[in-house]
C-alpha cells in the first residue's frame, strides 16, 4: 500500500519517526511560516497537514485539498483556521488542549508577578549602572497578596490560574458566557464584565479569540478599569485593540500592561507600545516548557495519525464530521 503524503509547517520539538511506516512526510524548515502560495502548492497532494498557529488555514486552502483527510494543529487555539469550510467538506481539524494548561497557567502568573513587582524594570535599572543605594521609594509596585484578581473566561487555563491565585489570597472574580460550578471549589465569584473591570487589581485574558472577543479590550474598557490595574494577555492579541491600549498606558488609565500575544504578531519594533516603560512584552512563550511544547507535538502527530487512518481524532475541534 503507498504511504499517506504529509506535510508539517515547522520543525517540531520531537521526532517524526512515528509517521515513517504511514507516511511520507515534508518538513517546511524555514524559521518564517511557509507561504500562502506554498501551502497552496503543497495541500493539493497532501492527505494531511500538520500547521501551527501562524499557518492561516483559509477557505481557498481547505477547497485545494482534495485529497486532505485531516488538519492537525499545534496548539490549543485553532483561529487560524477556518472551522465551518473544514466542517462542511468532512475534514476533522485537531487541536492540543489540556496539555498547555499548567505551563500557560504559569506563565500568566510569571508575568503578573513581574508585572506588580517591576522586575524587568528593575533589571533594566541595575544594567543601566543607576543602583546606588537602598531608597525607600525605589521601584514601587504592587500587592499582589490579597489583592482582586478578574479572570476572563474560567475555561481550562482562566481555572489554573485561579487556584494558583488561592494560594495568594486573592479575591477572585470571572467573566464568562455563564456561571460554571467549578466557581465554589475556586473560590471565584462570577460578575458581570463591567464589574470585573471596575473591582479588579489584576485582569487577565483566557477566552478564546471569537467575534465576539475581538477587541474585547479597548478604550471604554479601559476607562472602566482601576488607574492602579495591570493586564496580562496571554491568550490572543486581538482581544485586545493595540491603539486603544497604547493610549490607556501612556495616560496612565491603567498601571500596566504585560503581554504575551499582540496584534500583530510579531510586533512591529516601530510600534508605539514598545516605547512604554509601564508595558512588558514576551513572543508568544506562555506554552514554552519543554515537556509542554514535546507533548503538544506528540499529540499533534496523534491526532494526524488518526486522521489518515480514517480513525475519530483523538482531541477534534470539529466532531460533527463524524455524524
Ligand atoms: C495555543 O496553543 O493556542 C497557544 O497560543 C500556543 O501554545
Amino acid at each position: 500500500m503507498s504511504k499517506f503524503k504529509v506535510f508539517v509547517t515547522r520543525r517540531l520539538p520531537i521526532a517524526l519517526d512515528r509517521l515513517d511506516p504511514i507516511a511520507d512526510v515534508e518538513v517546511w524548515s524555514e524559521r518564517q511560516p511557509p507561504p500562502d502560495d506554498v501551502l497552496l502548492e503543497k495541500i493539493g497532494a497532501i492527505d494531511g497537514l500538520l500547521c501551527l498557529l501562524t499557518d492561516q488555514i483559509d477557505r481557498h486552502l481547505i477547497e485545494a485539498g482534495t485529497s486532505l483527510k485531516v488538519i492537525s494543529q499545534m496548539a490549543v487555539g485553532y483561529d487560524n483556521i477556518d472551522i465551518p469550510t473544514a466542517t462542511a467538506r468532512h475534514l476533522p481539524v485537531g487541536h492540543t488542549p489540556d496539555v498547555l494548561t499548567d505551563a500557560t497557567a504559569d506563565f500568566a502568573w510569571t508575568l503578573l508577578m513581574t508585572a506588580a513587582r517591576r522586575v524587568v524594570e528593575a533589571d533594566r535599572f541595575v544594567r543601566a549602572g543607576q543602583w546606588q543605594t537602598w531608597e525607600p521609594d525605589l521601584l514601587l509596585g504592587a500587592n499582589i497578596a490579597g489583592a482582586t484578581l478578574g479572570i476572563v473566561g474560567l475555561g481550562r487555563i482562566g481555572q489554573a490560574v485561579a487556584r494558583r491565585a488561592k494560594g495568594f489570597d486573592m479575591r477572585i472574580l470571572y467573566a464568562d458566557r455563564q456561571r460554571l460550578d467549578i466557581e465554589q471549589s475556586l473560590g471565584a465569584e462570577c460578575v458581570t464584565f463591567d464589574r470585573l473591570l471596575q473591582e479588579s487589581d489584576f485582569v487577565t485574558i483566557h477566552a478564546p479569540l471569537t467575534e465576539d472577543t475581538y477587541h474585547l479590550f479597548s478604550q471604554p474598557q479601559f476607562q472602566c478599569m482601576k488607574r492602579s490595574a495591570i493586564l496580562i494577555n496571554t491568550a490572543r492579541g486581538q482581544i485586545v485593540d493595540s491603539e486603544a491600549l497604547y493610549q490607556a498606558l501612556k495616560e496612565r488609565q491603567i498601571a500596566a500592561a504585560a503581554l504575551d500575544v499582540t496584534d500583530p504578531e510579531p510586533i512591529a519594533p516601530q510600534s508605539l507600545l514598545l516605547t512604554l516603560d509601564n508595558l512588558m512584552i514576551t513572543p508568544h512563550i506562555a506554552s514554552a516548557s519543554r515537556p509542554t511544547r514535546e507533548k503538544m507535538a506528540s499529540m499533534a502527530i496523534a491526532n494526524l495519525v488518526a486522521g489518515l487512518r480514517g480513525d475519530r481524532l483523538p482531541h477534534c475541534v470539529n466532531p460533527e464530521v463524524y455524524q
